[in-house]
């Protein structure tokens, strides 16, 4: 028993990561799913297929490396947070197709219940918006044909996507899920750590429909999956398991994750800062029933903006053009894209904003473009670190720890310390969501270090220290404030 198996069910694919005993990838799968846009701001992901891809991919890198169920110690759990399933107790059937933490469907609804947001934010850290799973839940249980009734009768069950996959995997006999995730739902009081029954309430939610929450690392139950027995042991929403798997361990440490959007994540410790200046109190990790919090900036699209210059403009073939690109662009020309694709998320939390290009020019082509949409990223970055630093004054000695897929992108991260005008460490590993589920798992097993062993293997590949200089540094930024201020609704 020397492995582990790391289940990473994302927004646009699963995966499945084989570690071994050293925490060394030995080997991964992936499988991308059909994304569904039924209505406009509407995202839903076909149930089965989420459940089919982690299966799949799980067989895969099992047969890659010729391992059996005995060989692996336990199984990590991470997913994209936020997107709501539910299902029949007795068949195991989604009701609905699950709806994607993206949706912006409860918007209206958002908007009636905004002045419950003080009472709702001082109990979750979360504020009234579309994002979370509560309202969600709401609406599939107000416009599918029964549910609510069916719900009351205790016959349907809710759940994020580790809850709905635990369910699976254990074959419906374990209906749980961890802290992070509940956190996420806006019906979890984080300070007390139970389900409000106020807030499930105001939304008709059945608590019986809820699962048991656990520590992120815990006994999730077991499964056949494998041809053997094997241990869950490990969950925590992805960005928490970034969080873990860049040892973020002591408070003040803050990392930042950059996948479809971008999540920073600000460790305060053991106790909960409620923020004022709309960013989220969140639980960046539970372990021996004590909750580390966390402020977090949720951007709801960042490497999706590289998606968009080469599905919806077409002038990239590929995303590993977009550098190259943006590197011909013309230096004296200043254009700034707020990518508010799906409105926008912190600070603003504007769910009715749409995408806006300032600054074009005769002389504007793809590579203004593309320049541009890289450093959208690094502006939103630093709109969430304005906002910690404001919530949280002693931070500004805090250096930030990045991962994801673009922050492979030495342009980008290059940027992004030059404009927060603060250095930037990128790890030798960047599958950290992977890794902080694994560890997570392979830690309970007893087979991985402990957390003070497992923050020694952090490894630094590079730090990007600042270069411009505080003038243009100071005048880009404004620029990119206007630009936001001109784009909002409200
Ligand atoms: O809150 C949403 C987040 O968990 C989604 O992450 O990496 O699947 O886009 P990702």
């Amino acid at each position: 028993m020397t492995h582990i198996l790391a289940i990473d069910q994302g927004t646009t694919s699963s995966r499945a990561i084989l570690f071994d005993a050293d925490m060394k990838i030995a080997a991964t799968s992936q499988q991308e799913f059909t994304q569904h846009f039924p209505d406009s701001g509407w995202v839903e992901h076909e149930v089965e297929d989420l459940w089919r891809t982690v299966a799949e991919t799980c067989r895969d890198v099992m047969d890659k490396t010729g391992l059996t169920a005995s060989d692996i110690a336990g199984i990590g759990i991470t997913n994209q947070r936020e997107t709501t399933v539910v299902w029949d107790r007795d068949t195991g059937q989604a009701v609905h197709r699950a709806i994607v933490w993206q949706d912006r469907r409860t918007a209206d609804f958002c908007r009636e219940m905004k002045h419950h947001e003080p009472m709702v934010m001082a109990r979750t850290g979360l504020l009234m918006d579309p994002y979370f799973s509560g309202t969600k839940l709401r609406w599939i249980l107000e416009n599918v044909d029964g549910a609510r009734a069916r719900a009351r009768a205790g016959k349907l069950l809710f759940g994020t996507v580790d809850s709905y996959l635990i369910w699976k995997l254990t074959g419906g006999v374990r209906h749980v899920t961890d802290a992070t995730n509940a956190a996420r739902t806006m019906l979890y009081n984080i300070h007390e750590g139970r389900w409000d029954a106020e807030i499930c309430k105001l939304l008709d939610v059945p608590m019986d429909m809820l699962p048991d929450v656990l520590d992120c690392a815990a006994d999730f139950g077991t499964t056949d999956l494998l041809g053997g027995k094997t241990p869950i042991l490990g969950v925590a929403g992805d960005q928490q398991a970034a969080t873990v798997g860049q040892a973020c361990f002591g408070k003040g440490m803050l990392k930042s994750t950059y996948g479809t959007g971008c999540f920073a994540l600000l460790n305060t410790g053991d106790r909960p800062v409620t923020s004022t200046h709309r960013l989220l109190g969140t639980i960046a990790y539970q372990l021996d029933g004590k909750p580390t919090y966390a402020l977090e900036g949720s951007i709801f699209i960042a490497g999706a903006v590289v998606q968009w210059l080469r599905d919806g403009l077409g002038i990239i073939g590929q995303a590993s053009d977009t550098q190259p690109l943006a590197d011909k662009a013309d230096p004296q020309q200043r254009l700034y894209l707020v990518p508010a694709f799906t409105g926008l998320g912190a600070p603003h939390w504007d769910p009715d904003a749409r995408g806006a290009i300032f600054g074009l020019t005769r002389g504007s082509g793809p590579a203004e473009f593309a320049r541009a949409a890289l450093e959208s990223v690094g502006y939103q970055t630093r709109d969430l670190l304005e906002a910690m630093r404001a919530d949280v004054p002693d931070l500004d000695e805090t250096i930030l720890r990045v991962d994801g897929g673009m922050s492979a992108s030495d342009w980008s991260m290059q940027f992004l310390s030059d404009i927060l005008g603060a250095p930037v460490d990128r790890p030798k590993v960047l599958e950290t969501t992977a890794l902080g589920a694994a560890w997570l798992a392979g830690m309970r097993a007893g087979v991985y270090p402990d957390q003070e062993g497992f923050a020694r293997t952090w490894a630094l590949e590079r730090q990007f220290e600042p270069k411009m200089d505080e003038d243009e540094r100071a005048t880009r930024y404004a620029g990119w404030q206007d630009a936001v201020a001109r784009t909002l609704t409200r």
